[in-house]
């Protein structure tokens, strides 16, 4: 009888050990920096399967990139613009390799051809159909350049 007392306060504390260690567990958020989700559409069927003409047009791609695209993908093509990074979504990163494995040209074709259509809801991104095919097609070689 005597003995169980004393050895009260030593569960006591104990316990109390286990549940600080459960406690500061819980509450350890994970800061590392994710990489976004970025949910992609299908390509339709009217690009689906599209391969590149000019793969090599990359230089002329370049031009066409600091004209329509820089505004919001930035300098770089990595999203770094004040009004790439004000739209919901923000303009994405075009250097990510994830971006670069996930896609085929047809894709990116898709993408510079029809703008918001193909994105994400509330996408603020420009359609280029107004360039000419093969103009769509040098940027497309110049994007993929942009692979980090
Ligand atoms: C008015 C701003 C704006 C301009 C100009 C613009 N984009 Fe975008 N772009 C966006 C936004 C915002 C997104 C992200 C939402 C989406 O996927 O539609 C995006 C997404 C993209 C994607 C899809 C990326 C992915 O991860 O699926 C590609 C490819 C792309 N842009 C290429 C271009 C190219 C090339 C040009 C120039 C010919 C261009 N964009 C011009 C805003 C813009």
């Amino acid at each position: 009888m005597h003995n169980k007392l004393l050895l009260l306060p030593a569960l006591l504390a104990a316990l109390a050990a286990l549940a600080a260690c459960g406690d500061s567990a819980a509450n350890k958020t994970n800061t590392a920096p994710r990489a976004p989700v970025v949910l992609r559409k299908a390509v339709p069927a009217d690009f689906k399967g599209k391969t590149n003409p000019t793969p090599d047009a990359k230089a002329d791609g370049e031009a066409l990139f600091k004209t329509h695209c820089v505004s919001c993908h930035g300098d770089k093509g990595d999203g770094d613009s004040p009004t790439g990074k004000a739209l919901n979504p923000p303009a994405a990163d075009l250097t990510a390799a994830a971006f670069h494995d996930a896609v085929g040209d047809d894709y990116i074709f898709w993408r510079i051809t029809t703008g918001a259509a193909g994105g994400p809801a509330g996408s603020g991104m420009t359609p280029f159909n107004n360039l000419g095919e093969d103009q769509r097609w040098q940027i497309v070689a110049f994007v993929r350049s942009l692979k980090k």
